[in-house]
């Protein structure tokens, strides 16, 4: 097991660089699945190389598609919708949500049965959420039971029959039912439209449609209609933009460290991703957003940080849609919390409890380690600020989830001491190289 040891960063020593980020998570993993239904071969630009897009791209291999890299390219030769083919063994989607649920709505429709396994946290977590709405549709999906839900290995397949569409509206925001439900839909008999409550984020919209899904969105609703579709779908090339949930840590770790500029390329702006933007902006701090451009069909620009010192953060509320919009940004948004002069109060982010770990529960103790004073609440947190004190350098346990992990090395930036902290390597899930570009920063951190 793993730990970083994080040093602070000395007042006088500002972090400085310009850097790419690695391609988006969300998007690699659609760039990944959809491949393999594409009826044309699909070169895929800017992977980010993270352990959990690889076991998305693993389990198209088991389901038919080949795998190439191509240079900096992967290049997927898919099957189209009607050519998937039954695996030999269980797909391992090992940490990864987005894999596994994603691959429910892809394996709803197929006449053969596939078992879905994951790695000890990813047998933790909820998939009634998908296998009940599929379910409605037609689908034939087993898992264990665990409490009121029911957890991996799941067995889905083989369905008695032709799924059909239903109108369905989502309890939670969550971006990867939607997609799992969608693309059951390309398979299904008649109309599946949904209705989320709140702004998930919507690359699955923005991929299908190019690939010819007769697929539309008025508001939070999307419709799949096949009516007169000839259910083909095709791509030549997917650009993954840079991973906005990634360059977090670097827009935390020089608003809390100082920054002479930092500056990230290519970063995924998405309006349903930057809601970190929105609420560092609602703290007093400044990220510049610079040359916007649109690239496969995602917008992207460069995020820069130019800032003196480590104050001037205020506390502020955290709730409603601008949650889902920074759903993976909350542990790390608390970090600055704790830097800012005032409370932060968090709300409305009870899905927090159903991540990688119950991030609620981590991220206070996290913080806590580090003599911040937090109050954990059903649905959020309160987070005492300490504004320019430094915090206590601290030990702590990230619980193996990556994004505590790396929230946690901003944080000991601004301890009065080294810190510890373990069980890091999943890390390498969404960030592989997260240590290597907060050295190039400026950072020190040694690696145990
Ligand atoms: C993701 C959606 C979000 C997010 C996860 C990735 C996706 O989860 O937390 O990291 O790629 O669709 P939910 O859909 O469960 O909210």
């Amino acid at each position: 097991m793993t730990s970083f040891v994080v040093h602070p960063q000395p007042a006088d020593r500002p972090l400085a660089g310009h850097l790419t980020v690695p391609g988006d998570k969300s998007v690699g993993h659609r760039g990944l699945l959809f491949s393999l239904l594409s009826e044309t071969p699909v070169r895929v630009l800017g992977l980010g190389g993270g352990a959990d897009n690889g076991r998305s791209a693993r389990a198209i291999g088991q389901l038919g598609a080949t795998v190439a890299r191509d240079g900096d390219a992967v290049v997927i030769t898919g099957t189209g919708l009607a050519g998937m083919r039954a695996p030999t063994a269980a797909i391992d989607c090992g940490n990864s949500g987005t894999t596994i649920r994603l691959l429910c709505g892809l394996l709803a429709a197929q006449r053969f049965a596939t078992t879905l396994i994951g790695d000890e946290s990813l047998s933790r977590r909820p998939m009634r959420r998908v296998i009940e709405p599929l379910a409605t549709m037609g689908a034939a999906i087993t898992g264990q039971g665990h409490g009121a839900d029911l957890v991996p290995p799941l067995v889905v397949g083989p369905a008695p029959g032709p799924l059909r569409g239903i109108t369905y509206a989502l309890p939670v925001s969550s971006a990867q039912v939607k997609t799992a439900l969608l693309l059951a839909g390309l398979w299904a008999e008649g109309v599946t439209r949904l209705t989320e409550p709140g702004p998930s984020r919507d690359h699955t919209e923005r991929l299908l449609a190019a690939m010819g899904a007769p697929l539309t969105v008025d508001g939070r609703t999307v419709t799949i209609d096949p009516t007169g579709w000839d259910r083909r779908l095709a791509i030549d090339t997917i650009d993954v933009p840079g991973d906005p949930s990634s360059a977090a840590f670097l827009v935390a770790a020089a608003l809390v460290a100082g920054a002479t500029e930092v500056r990230c390329d290519q970063v995924c702006v998405n309006p349903t991703r930057t809601g970190l933007l929105d609420v560092v902006a609602a703290m007093g701090a400044t990220v510049a957003v610079e040359d916007r451009v649109v690239r496969g069909g995602e917008p992207v620009a460069s995020l820069v940080i130019r800032r003196g010192g480590g104050d001037g953060l205020r506390g502020v509320e955290i709730a409603g849609d601008v949650v889902v919009r920074a759903i993976d940004e909350i542990p790390v948004l608390s970090v600055l919390a704790a830097r800012a002069e005032g409370v932060t109060v968090v709300r409305d982010a009870e899905e927090l409890r159903v991540k990688e770990s119950d991030r609620i529960a981590t991220t206070a103790a996290m913080l806590r380690g580090f003599g911040v004073e937090v109050e954990e609440r059903p649905d959020g947190l309160t987070v005492a600020g300490r504004g320019a004190a430094p915090l206590r350098a601290a030990h702590v346990d990230a619980a193996g989830d990556h994004r505590i992990a790396m929230a946690a090395t901003v944080a000991a930036l601004a301890a009065d001491g080294p810190s510890r902290i373990d069980d890091v390597d999943n890390v390498a899930t969404s960030f592989p190289r997260f240590v290597e570009i907060m050295r190039g920063l400026g950072a020190r951190i040694d690696v145990a």
